[in-house]
């Protein structure tokens, strides 16, 4: 596959891929799902700041000389897609406790796998500010840009969004550059492939219900 422009892939170093092998794990507890892909989400959350515009900032340094710096030309906000996009928040929140966060709620149908979107709320003045959109799992697509479709209607531009996915299929990723061209992404992982049954390959079984305890079958699609 040939990743288009508005993708980005963390680099896929040896201690990434050690986390990735304790959370891909279906013998892995709970509790080292969720610190390992914490740990995964920290790095995802820092390399979406860097997508983002700085603007130049001076300080001056405790022995009275001038660092010539940056710093965010607008600060961001953060939306979740509940459930799993729920997740990413506590490791955001450790980074930038003051951010503003709004939720999405958007189920994919246990059958059709179309997402239907249940609920939203979002920070008055979203439009003013570029947007982490915090959706682990890329797999059609189909959540995250109804995601995208609620906060265009909400007069964010395409450009500042940036989708953080830690999973993505190649099948999801190529929709999104097809359909939203404008926004950013970035994933710890492109996947092999989805299945007929939208599952992606190798995949992490149901993130939500890994992360948040709710089954016990961590081989679950
Ligand atoms: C899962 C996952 C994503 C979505 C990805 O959510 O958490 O939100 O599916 O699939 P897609 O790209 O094909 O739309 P699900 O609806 O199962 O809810 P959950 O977050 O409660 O697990």
């Amino acid at each position: 596959m040939t990743t288009a422009p508005n993708v980005h892939v963390l680099p896929q170093t040896d201690q990434l891929r050690a986390l990735h092998t304790v959370i891909r794990d279906r013998a892995c507890t709970q509790q080292d799902f969720v610190t390992h892909s914490r740990r995964v989400f920290r790095l995802l959350l820092e390399a979406a700041l860097d997508l983002l515009p700085f603007a130049k900032k001076e300080v001056s340094t405790p022995i009275g000389a001038v660092y010539e710096g940056l710093e965010p030309a607008r600060d961001p906000y953060a939306v979740s897609v509940v459930r799993a996009g729920e997740a990413m928040e506590t490791e955001l929140r450790d980074m930038m406790p003051g951010i503003r966060v709004g939720k999405i709620l958007i189920q994919r149908d246990k059958q059709t796998k179309l997402p239907h979107l249940y609920y939203k709320h979002l920070p008055d003045d979203i439009a003013d500010h570029p947007v982490l959109l915090l959706e682990p799992m890329l797999a059609t697509a189909g959540s995250a840009l109804a995601a995208v479709d609620v906060l265009l209607e909400q007069g964010v531009q395409e450009e500042r969004i940036v989708l953080v996915d830690l999973l993505a299929s190649p099948q999801g990723l190529q929709r999104v550059a097809d359909e939203r061209p404008h926004l950013q992404i970035i994933t710890s992982s492109i996947e092999e492939r989805l299945t007929e049954h939208a599952f992606m390959l190798p995949g992490i079984g149901d993130f939500g219900d890994r992360f948040f305890g709710t089954t016990d079958s961590g081989a679950r699609p």
